[in-house]
């Protein structure tokens, strides 16, 4: 097929390198020509452990990036896969979909035969079918259902598995129009039939483009509509989030009882109503999703009256974990003017995003009690400088804990495991590890944060 993508961070790239990968031929399209003539070279705009190798094989080939919106025209369909970053209250800001539907829709109007747009981008249930819909319309002088149709196609992908997450989907959620729902849809698009006739191009056309992932009947696909699409992004998210603080909050008190919460996690997890994954307890989770996406649920619930008490406490447990790091730390340090080691800056290891890094949140507590922040991450210490332009960066753990009164351990990098003899460079040494990676031994004053 012929696909196109606009936007070009981290799922629009992930997904056009993987669509071109599956033997289709995609433009991706963005408006910043830095971004393009980055792809077009065959090298990825962000770090992703085997996107380099998919771009690589496919730049200039089966990949084709461009600022041109025309390129939609010679294309089946379009992912509309945008940022949608929060507002200062909380809330989904809209304004760059808004205006990138604007141009796709005006560079539709001049497409000849029938064009799907596929919103990819995390956003409210309702916004697809009332906001995207109508300004595709507008643009394209097309009313939805005759040469335009849309679908929600939310992504699940993770930051540094995001390649084989994407080929090794665990489900593909294809939500279309109803016509109870959203707006007069036409006819044939409830996706109730398992005769492909029968379901409407739209969804004969996801299936298309999905076709080389579900060949093997291995990856299970929810056909819905466009709102419950919209909704089953945010509550996976929130799900996960939530499974995390929950954990969090039973490993403080784990904490404060002297019990170790990764023995209580390996046993419920063997539940398998609990599920052994998303339990490891720590310092908290980060990234460009769970706090944007658990905020905007926040705030478009209350939008709607309703008070989500849970989901207000699972951020809240979120916000206070780095300073239980820190406080477990004044135990054994008095921080004021003396040098404390952050060892991980990303929110997670394998890639270098700080985007919502909990190690923030640990730097701005080192700063408040005066400590002198000696940082280091393998990979993510030029994204932080930009946070922290003034704290010192190092390039090896080890020069980190060198003359350190105390460390914090923020990231769960391998590299840390290994970590032993480097604490004797240490004045005396004491490690908080926020994320279970650090070998207990004597002569290392050592404190799990939920352990
Ligand atoms: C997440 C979702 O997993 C993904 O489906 C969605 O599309 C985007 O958001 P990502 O942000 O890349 O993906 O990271 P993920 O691996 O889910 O980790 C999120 C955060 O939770 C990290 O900061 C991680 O350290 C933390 N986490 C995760 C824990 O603290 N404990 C756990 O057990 C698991």
């Amino acid at each position: 097929m012929n696909v196109s993508v606009v936007g070009s961070g981290y799922v629009g790239t992930t997904i056009a390198a993987c669509f071109a990968d599956l033997g289709h031929d995609v433009r991706a399209i963005d408006v910043d020509e830095e971004v393009v003539a980055t792809l077009n070279q065959g090298e990825a705009p962000i770090y992703e452990p085997g996107l380099e190798d998919l771009l690589e094989a496919q730049a200039g080939d089966r990949l084709q990036a461009t600022t041109d919106y025309a390129a939609v025209r010679e294309t089946d369909l379009t992912f509309l896969a945008l940022p949608t970053p929060t507002d200062a209250e909380g809330r989904i800001d809209l304004s760059v979909m808004e205006s990138g539907a604007e141009r796709l829709g005006e560079a539709l109007a001049a497409k000849e035969g029938e064009h799907l747009v596929v919103v990819k981008s995390t956003v409210i249930p309702g916004t697809t079918g009332e906001v995207i819909g109508p300004i595709l319309e507008a643009g394209s002088g097309t009313d939805l259902g005759e040469d335009i149709e849309i679908a929600m196609n939310p992504e699940f992908l993770r930051e540094g598995t995001a390649v084989p997450d994407f080929l090794n989907s665990q489900k593909i959620v294809f939500g279309t129009r109803r016509e109870d729902q959203d707006g007069e849809a036409s006819g044939e698009v409830g996706p109730t039939h398992e005769d492909r006739s029968d379901r409407g191009w739209a969804l004969d056309r996801l299936h298309e483009v999905y076709e080389p992932l579900l060949a093997s009947g291995q990856t299970p696909v929810v056909e819905t509509g466009l709102r419950e699409a919209e909704m089953i992004k945010y509550a996976n998210n929130a799900f996960l989030a939530s499974k995390v603080s929950l954990i969090n909050e039973l490993g403080n008190i784990c904490k404060v009882y002297s019990v170790d919460a990764y023995e209580v996690a390996d046993a419920i997890g063997l539940d398998d109503r609990i599920g052994a994954k998303f339990l490891r307890s720590g310092v908290g989770w980060g990234g460009s999703c769970f706090l944007k996406d658990v905020a905007a649920l926040i705030a478009a619930a209350r939008d709607r009256g309703y008070e989500p008490e849970l989901l207000e406490a699972a951020a809240g447990v979120n916000d206070r974990q780095p300073e239980r790091l820190l406080e477990l730390l004044d135990e054994h340090v008095e921080c004021e003017n003396e040098r404390i080691a952050v060892l991980g800056l990303a929110f997670k290891p394998d890639t270098d995003d700080v985007r919502n890094s909990r190690a923030i949140e640990v730097i701005e507590g080192l700063q408040t009690r005066g400590a002198q922040v000696v940082a280091y991450d393998p990979v993510a210490t030029d994204s932080m400088r930009e946070h922290f332009p003034d704290i010192e960066y190092v390039d090896s753990a080890a020069s980190a804990l060198e003359g350190a009164s105390g460390a914090v351990v923020v990231t769960d990098w391998d590299e840390f495991e290994a970590l032993d003899a480097e604490f004797d460079a240490m004045g005396s040494p004491v490690v908080v590890d926020g994320r279970r990676v650090i070998a207990r031994r004597e002569g290392l004053v050592y404190e799990g944060l939920t352990w």
